[in-house]
């Protein structure tokens, strides 16, 4: 189905965001006839290019990235028109804001601005564009993660762009929320009934999420050295699972019913101090290794210089209210690990006394295990017995649900879904400002803590699960990660 026209402008329209991923889903919303013809992409940074060039430069980058032959591809001639390139530095208050506002002109189409560029731009930005009246009533703000760099800074990112767009028209994006199987955690646990009433302290020991990546921190060595895994990705996209795991069911899908509901959890987080902070929450780094039998450097090689950030975090994070009272989530995030993969595990207690005394195997707790990428599933995990004669002997096995299986559809992108999303105006998909200041007084009191405490940074050779201390921290609990492989 069609969006309404927009005139949409990418501000850092050179960067590897722009390029890497919201042209290219851009260009596949296009083909899907999605994005009306009056439409237009105005693409604003401060190389001083010309349409043709920019144009080239995103035919290129895309083509670096997929396998599909534009040269004589009708839709890409068509989409190549509707970009536009503007020279400006948006930093800057009296730069050449004259050419922006004539591309904008009198245009009625949706007018929408997508700010990929470092968060500390995201407020000076904003005032330039309301000094320049470009903040026409209805438009609207796209802001990437992170906001900020900690509480106070989103703070004061949240004031100063808020006085400027309303908070209905700020749209903060967390990607994981664009996410087919992120969404379907909503449908899983609201949409069936058999698990909710199981889905608590009653039922459920413990949860592990893991967000796995095998690549380094390659070409964004030098952003992410300053943010380091706990900023760019607990404080988010972990989080943000956490809560749609956690979440008490909403009365409805509204976007501020859901997010309300995502709050609560935020805000019950419990602190983690300086005296707990070594048993809870594992640093580590990425040295040297080997990724399927391909060497690998290590983290301080790669960024070409010292350095004491983390590319591993592993927390034991807890929430202090009723529902989920002593049940620990375990989350755990790191780059250069074994291979790339994202997972939802929630384990269930044990049954509470033995009966079946088998012969061979073991009465193991059920496990719900959602993988969220690459290869998205549900599965639940159950006891049966192996079938044959000759005594009972125990299986622990799936019931299977693999979306390529059972799904013939290929869907989009999540950045295709959140762009359309921001155009519909459907604010579900992003973050509130609320969550995203709760979000960093916990992940604060973390970094806090740890300068507090001096907490050592572990080491982990790439191409691993991470450091020995992670394994550890569960192990004082009898627990252990789990590791489908
Ligand atoms: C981004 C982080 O938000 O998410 C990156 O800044 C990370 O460091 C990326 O690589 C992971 O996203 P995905 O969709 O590949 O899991």
């Amino acid at each position: 189905v069609p969006v309404e026209p927009f005139d949409l402008a990418i501000f850092g329209a050179t960067g590897d965001l722009a390029l890497g991923k919201l042209l290219p889903s851009l260009f596949h919303r296009w083909c899907d006839r999605q994005i009306p013809e009056s439409s237009r992409i105005i693409a604003v940074a401060r190389d001083e290019l010309d349409d043709d060039a920019f144009r080239q430069l995103v035919r290129q980058r895309y083509l670096d990235g997929h396998e599909r032959n534009l040269d004589e591809d009708s839709n890409w001639q068509a989409f190549a028109e509707r970009l536009t390139y503007v020279p400006l530095n948006a930093a800057d208050r009296d730069g050449s804001w004259d050419k922006l506002q004539d591309v904008f002109g009198t245009s009625e189409n949706l007018r929408l601005f997508y700010l990929a560029l470092p968060p500390s731009l995201y407020a000076p930005v904003s005032e330039n564009l309301a000094h320049h009246a470009l903040n026409v009533p209805g438009s609207r703000i796209v802001l990437e993660k992170p906001i900020g760099s900690n509480f106070h800074t989103a703070r004061e990112i949240n004031e100063r762009v808020g006085a400027v767009f309303g908070e209905d028209a700020i749209f903060r994006i967390d990607h994981y929320l664009g996410k087919e199987s992120v969404q379907n955690l909503l449908i899983l646990r609201f949409g069936n009934f058999l698990f909710e009433p199981m889905w608590n302290a009653t039922g459920i020991d413990h949860v592990q999420i893991t967000v796995a990546e095998s690549v380094g921190a390659g070409k964004r060595a030098s952003y992410y050295d300053t943010a380091g895994a706990l900023r760019d990705m607990v404080q988010n996209h972990l989080l943000q699972l956490m809560c749609l795991v956690a979440m008490e069911p909403p009365s409805d899908l509204g976007a501020d019913t859901v997010r309300t509901e995502k709050l609560k959890i935020l805000q019950a987080l419990r602190p983690i101090g300086r005296a707990e902070i070594t048993d809870k929450v594992i640093r580590a780094q990425y040295s040297s290794g080997a990724i399927k039998g391909v060497a690998v450097p290590g983290y301080q090689e790669e960024l070409g210089s010292k350095s004491g950030t983390e590319t591993f975090v592993s927390v034991k994070a807890e929430i202090d209210n009723w529902r989920w009272a002593g049940v620990p989530f375990y989350l755990r995030t790191g780059k250069r690990m074994s291979r790339r993969y994202s997972e939802i595990v929630i384990q269930f207690k044990p049954v509470p006394h033995d009966v079946v005394q088998a012969d061979s195997g073991k009465i193991q707790p059920n496990r719900l295990i959602i993988r969220l990428q690459p290869d998205e599933a549900v599965r639940l995990m159950l006891m049966t017995k192996d079938p044959g004669p000759g005594g009972v002997r125990l299986r622990y096995v799936p019931l299977n649900l693999s979306y390529a299986d059972t799904f013939e559809k290929d869907y989009p992108d999540a950045y295709e879904r959140l762009l359309m999303a921001v155009i519909r105006g459907n604010l579900g998909l992003f973050m509130r400002r609320d969550e995203v200041e709760a979000a960093w007084r916990w992940t604060d009191r973390i970094l806090q803590s740890w300068e507090d405490a001096q907490s050592p940074l572990q080491t982990y050779p790439a191409g691993t699960d991470g450091p020995t201390a992670s394994a550890l921290m569960l192990a004082r609990d009898n627990r252990e990660w789990f590791d489908e492989g």
